[in-house]
């Protein structure tokens, strides 16, 4: 990739439109704005005068929807920081309720396709993996420092992987003799320590390991909930939340909190007359969840593990009980 470019091509824009249903004048936030392909064409759907709050976590990306969205002038504010601080930014611009929030999770193929990044094992590049470089520690930090019970609990929790246990053990030994400070390192000893690792397969032995280092380094999981807990607040009666995965792990989080905040009575099942008086507060949109067309898939492979979930806020007097 050439560099200055921002090569993401936005999923599932579509089935956005579709259950955001941007409207003119409308009021909404992009959480993940990347190289705002959505954010466009939810600024293109309210014209004339809509407006977006735009937020992302990389100042890269934030560069380049700014000057994407250039030409859509004061229309489009653009803010770094993680969604899940969407309150902060919301009330220093003094807005109060939205009429939706869109929320595409993961990283973007601009992210993954730049080595210094380190977020993927096909390019050598130094083994961070932050999406806000400034924040946190890198994943070189924790694969240098935590112990094996915690490398394991990690590449198990997060990435889903069988052999977490013999390649974080094989971590805490190597480490000892050359610290793991690039990607392709990482990515050697995995293909060493797996079963099998060497004989050239479709998926990259090291792909679980990885997106297992990037949730934890980025406290992925825990932005996801502490984001859904506040977007469904600052949406007005109508307004509308919708979220994009890419894993099992985070849809889990986005189905139950939806399912948590559309239940109406919460007694227990002994019970035989309802005591909390509680009420729904939002109603589901997408009773199962929604995949990409096998048209879309075909073009951009990425869009395969992709689903969508949406959401639509209730009016205040179905959840005054809430
Ligand atoms: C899949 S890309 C979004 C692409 C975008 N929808 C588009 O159409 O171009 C995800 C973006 O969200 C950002 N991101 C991920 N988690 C975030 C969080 N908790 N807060 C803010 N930004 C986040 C990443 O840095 C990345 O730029």
């Amino acid at each position: 990739m050439s560099e200055g470019t921002f090569s993401h091509v936005s999923v599932m824009a579509d089935e956005v439109l579709r259950f955001l249903a941007p409207r003119r004048g409308g009021l909404y936030l992009d959480g993940t704005l990347g190289g705002a392909g959505h954010a466009r064409l939810i600024l293109e759907a309210t014209s004339p005068d809509g407006i977006l709050i735009g937020m992302d976590r990389d100042a890269a990306a934030l560069a380049a929807a700014k000057s994407n969205l250039a030409v859509f002038g004061d229309r489009a504010i653009l803010r770094q920081g993680n969604f899940s601080d969407m309150n902060v930014h919301l009330d220093l611009l003094e807005i109060d309720q939205l009429d939706g929030v869109l929320l595409d999770l993961g990283v973007s193929s601009h992210q993954l396709d730049s080595p210094e990044r380190g977020f993927s094992f096909r390019e050598d590049g130094p083994l961070d993996m932050r999406m806000n470089p400034a924040e946190g520690v890198s994943a070189a930090t924790v694969v240098a420092e935590a112990e094996a019970d915690e490398l394991k609990r990690i590449f198990r929790e997060y990435g889903e992987e069988r052999w977490a246990g013999k390649i974080a053990r094989a971590i805490v030994t190597d480490r000892e003799r050359t610290p793991f400070v690039t990607t392709l390192q990482l990515a050697d000893l995995v293909s060493r320590v797996v079963p099998g690792g060497r004989v050239p397969q479709r998926i990259h032995p090291a792909t679980r390991i990885f997106q297992a280092l990037r949730i934890h380094v980025n406290g992925e999981l825990e932005s996801l909930q502490a984001g859904l807990d506040v977007a469904w607040k600052r949406l007005k009666a109508g307004g509308r939340l919708v979220v994009i995965s890419f894993h099992s792990l985070e849809d889990r989080i986005v189905k139950q909190a939806f399912r948590a905040l559309a239940a109406s009575c919460t007694c227990p099942p002994r019970l035989a007359v309802c005591v909390c008086g509680h009420q729904p507060a939002v109603r589901v949109l997408t009773r199962k969840a929604v995949r990409a067309t096998e048209s879309e898939i075909d073009v951009n492979p990425r869009s395969r593990s992709a689903v969508l979930r949406a959401i639509e806020k209730l009016a205040v007097e179905d959840h005054q009980n809430v």
